[in-house]
């Protein structure tokens, strides 16, 4: 393992390349990250940053967002498999077909969302912004997608709007149920229960805390509790008793694995900085249309 660190080391400098890394990777990926972060911290990080290349270890979706907020910088994706099932889960069809139908509408997508569904977008959020940002929309209706968690979770703070929502859903926070939590809860009662938004809504009602990956973080970080329940993937365990080594973590279950992040390995950042590949494409008129609902995260996310 010393040597792939090295050697990663060596590529950093030769190649003029910088590691961004989402919470959710291996342990040893997160300790060889230049910034580790959520979804939006990375992507603003994406836009400050001198480094001519930009290595991703994350899934798709991320690498597709640093492309498109920075055109003239190379963007590899260690593992161009890894991919984000819900950013999957809409059709443009569906979109036409809600503007259609709702003139006062605002398409509010989830940053988990492929290029293609953002150039239909009329402004993107993350976990860490989404509440912030459609509170601060003049529209009346909302059509969340693809995510109808956050959708919902968003809903339920924001009254004075209409809410539509997309049938979308992580599979990793799906099987973080109500059971599994209820149970985790009898094991550890002491335990503050942290949530984040991806989940159903009987789970966030269990909830001492909702947030981001980051807000998790923070908000354990800052406590003056000892014992967490955290219901979130397991990546998040690496940064939690990194921050908050006297303090104990818990996971829901036996689980919360999301696969995609996990292909991240260090072989693979090695290999792809040295052969420069996979790089990440997104077509010129792909990027300049979902370029505006992005910035327009960054502006309203400010
Ligand atoms: P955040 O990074 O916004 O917390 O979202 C979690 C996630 O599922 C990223 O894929
Ligand atoms: Fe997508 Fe869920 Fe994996 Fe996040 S944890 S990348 S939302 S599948």
């Amino acid at each position: 393992m010393e040597e792939l660190i090295q050697r990663i080391e060596q590529l950093k400098e030769e190649k003029d390349a910088v590691i961004l890394a989402h919470f959710y990777v291996n342990d040893e990926i997160q300790a060889v990250a230049d910034y580790i972060g959520d979804s939006f911290y990375l992507s603003k990080v994406a836009t400050t940053i001198p480094q001519k290349v930009i290595c991703f270890a994350g899934v798709s979706f991320m690498g597709e967002s640093a492309k498109i907020l920075n055109p003239e910088k190379t963007v590899l994706l260690p593992d161009a498999t890894a991919d984000c099932a819900m950013a999957h889960m809409v059709d443009v069809e569906r979109i036409q077909k809600m503007r259609e139908q709702y003139d006062d509408l605002c398409v509010v997508c989830y940053i988990n969302s492929t290029a293609q569904i953002k150039e239909y977008a009329d402004v993107c959020v993350t976990s860490a912004n989404a509440l912030d940002i459609v509170e601060k929309l003049p529209n009346r209706y909302i059509y969340f997608i693809p995510d109808e968690n956050l959708g919902r979770y968003v809903a339920s703070k924001v009254k004075d709007k209409v809410f539509l929502f997309n049938d979308g859903y992580c599979p990793i926070h799906k099987e973080i149920t109500k059971e599994r939590v209820q149970k985790a809860i009898e094991v550890h009662p002491e335990a503050k229960v942290l949530v984040h938004p991806e989940c159903t809504m009987d789970v966030l009602e269990l909830a001492d805390y909702i947030g981001s990956t980051s807000g998790i973080i923070r908000y354990a970080t800052e406590s003056k509790e000892k014992e967490f329940i955290i219901a979130t993937e397991k990546g998040i365990f690496y940064e939690l008793c990194r921050k908050n080594p006297d303090k104990q973590f818990y996971p829901v279950y036996d689980g919360q694995c999301c696969e995609d992040m996990k292909k991240i390995t260090l072989e693979k950042i090695v290999t792809c900085l040295e052969q420069m590949a996979p790089v990440v494409e997104v077509s010129d008129t792909q990027r300049t249309r979902a370029n505006v609902p992005l910035n327009r995260m960054l502006e309203l996310g400010k």
